[in-house]
């Protein structure tokens, strides 16, 4: 096995959501060796070449198209391959056939490379991350899904359109599935240390449990309104794997909403996968920090966990 270089990044699918990913990796000079891979070789050849062009404008990069030998020796290795939601598909419609694609990934990359970090991307993202685990082999914390990394962002900046603060002074979470049964934890919501209630007072709201709920439905909704509209989602999810990137390049040990599992942490008994404030660092997942939820934010929570145990016990790897 090749030593391997935190350098090097591999992203496997050269779609919108893989290229947004390279582009976003490119622009915060992370990396100095990126290698795309796709079925489709001329799309990623085309792709390193476009992305090449805008190097004199950023951090030198290495970026190339190539395949699974090509990664032997990366640090992280990037999954946006597999079908992507068309109009009024749920995420979960995906299943079937993107486990079908990650049978054919993910061994491709663990006989080669034993030691990097997994980050999946592709939908539904808290099974494909669980199947990731089982297929590669990996510790468990060197396989992580974007979660709602992505949801979380999207309750901060439509609080922070809301409260006018700036999104990055918002603290809020979307936990559970990245998808339609995930949850807003209202209840540990603040603007830098300030309850969000008493936030909101100071901007004359008060109805918080309708405005929440609305709220809450532009950020569940957000895809399929977006897929609706152009096609596809794409500049949001690459900024945000962006991130968790840069969380695990820096070794950061940022707290982010990640896909882990959840085994052993709320009383779950099963290898289950959902997005829970984690640290991220170097190392992967260093340490998931389970929320203290209120009755309400339990009782959903495990709406996820047993929408998503269900069709986990139902796969077969
Ligand atoms: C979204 C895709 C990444 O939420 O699931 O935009």
């Amino acid at each position: 096995m090749a030593a391997i270089n935190i350098q090097k990044v591999g992203i496997i699918g050269t779609g919108f959501v893989g290229t947004s990913i390279a582009f976003t990796l490119l622009q915060k000079g992370l990396f100095s060796e990126m290698v795309l891979i796709d079925v489709n070789r001329d799309k990623a050849e085309g792709e390193a070449m476009d992305l090449s062009h805008g190097i004199p404008f950023a951090k030198p990069m290495a970026i190339c198209a190539g395949d699974y030998d090509d990664i032997a020796d990366a640090g992280l290795v990037i999954v946006t391959a597999g079908a992507a939601q068309k109009p009024g598909e749920t995420r979960l419609d995906l299943v079937n056939k993107n486990v079908g694609i990650f049978k054919s990934i993910i061994p491709e990359i663990a006989k080669r490379n034993r030691d990097a970090i997994l980050l999946i991307v592709s939908n539904p993202v808290d099974i494909l991350t669980y199947v990731a685990w089982r297929l590669s082999g990996y510790p468990q914390e060197r396989v992580i899904g974007s979660g709602t990394v992505l949801d979380s962002a999207r309750l901060r900046y439509l609080l922070g359109q809301r409260l006018a603060v700036n999104p990055q002074s918002v603290h809020a979470y979307i936990i559970g599935e990245h998808g339609d049964s995930e949850l807003a934890v209202w209840s540990e919501a603040n603007v830098s240390g300030i309850a969000l209630d008493q936030f909101c007072e100071f901007r004359g709201y008060r109805a918080h449990a309708e405005n929440e709920q609305k709220i809450y439905e532009h950020v569940v909704n957000a895809a399929y309104d977006i897929i609706q509209k152009k096609g596809a989602t794409y500049f949001g999810v690459g900024m945000a794997v962006g991130r968790i990137a840069e969380a695990l390049f820096r070794d950061e040990h940022a707290v982010m909403p990640v896909s882990v599992n959840m085994r052993g942490i709320y009383g779950i008994k099963g290898d289950l996968f959902l997005s829970m404030p984690a640290i991220v660092g170097a190392s992967g997942i260093e340490k998931v920090l389970p929320l203290d939820l209120s009755a309400g934010e339990s009782e959903r929570f495990f709406r996820s966990v047993t929408a998503l145990q269900g069709i986990i016990d139902a796969i077969d790897l």
